[in-house]
């Protein structure tokens, strides 16, 4: 499958044919000087929470592509009050797209809207194929309940882990997520934004490498395909 990184935790998926938007924050973002957010091209959006760090251009994205967004209740009916379309879920839950299904698991942070408005609960997406799996992690702390993952779900292929701290799992707490989920390849996330989260880029390298994994660092606009 085809990432491609907007700084943060902004991703669009490649899976299935179909283009999958996850937490868009571009225009907001100081990292981000090139994108812009009427260019981003998308068949989906998946927001893991409310946080204006994951929702900021999620109702321009959203209505110029015509697209839905997939979200807890709250964030969806936040969203719905702008004429923006969602389809609510709530953890544990799975939607079946037709090209690939989306399950809603959990997370450990919070959730409230950018009014302050009631978020519901923070949580993550398994997105999969028949023949491909990635895991967004959201916002969360490293959780007992990310072993579930490879329990629950196809083996995920590629997983995309907040690496930051602060606010989230470090990039030391990651690579063990990266273990309780059974998965090699991972995209770093939610780092630099900003000063609480700035990280030892070279340091998390090395921890994922400490434990056999493989965490890749994108530039904004990059692209990989794992
Ligand atoms: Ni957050
Ligand atoms: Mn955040």
């Amino acid at each position: 499958m085809k990432i491609t990184y907007y700084g943060h935790s902004c991703f669009v998926v490649n899976i299935g044919g179909k283009n999958i938007l996850f937490d868009p924050f571009i225009t907001d973002n100081p990292k981000n000087n090139t994108t812009k957010a009427e260019d981003i091209v998308c068949d989906i959006i998946l927001v893991s929470h409310g946080h204006g760090d994951h929702v900021s251009d999620v109702e321009v994205i959203a209505k110029q592509n015509d697209c839905t967004i997939i979200s807890n209740f709250e964030v969806v009916n936040w969203f719905g009050a702008k004429d923006v379309k969602g389809r609510p879920v709530n953890h544990g839950g799975t939607v079946d797209l037709g090209y690939c299904k989306v399950k809603y698991v959990n997370a450990i942070h919070t959730s409230s809207m950018p009014d302050g408005a009631y978020g519901g609960n923070p949580g993550g997406f398994v997105v999969y194929t028949d023949s491909e799996c990635v895991y967004f992690a959201g916002d969360t702390a490293l959780t007992m309940d990310m072993k579930l993952i490879p329990l629950t779900c196809p083996k995920v292929n590629v997983a995309l882990l907040p690496i930051g701290d602060n606010f989230t799992m470090g990039y030391q707490d990651a690579a063990m997520a990266a273990q309780f989920i059974d998965c090699d390849q991972v995209v770093g996330c939610h780092y630099d934004t900003f000063g609480y989260i700035e990280i030892d880029q070279e340091a998390a390298v090395k921890a994922f490498e400490a434990k056999g994994k493989t965490l890749h660092l994108l530039n904004i606009e990059e692209s990989i395909n794992l």
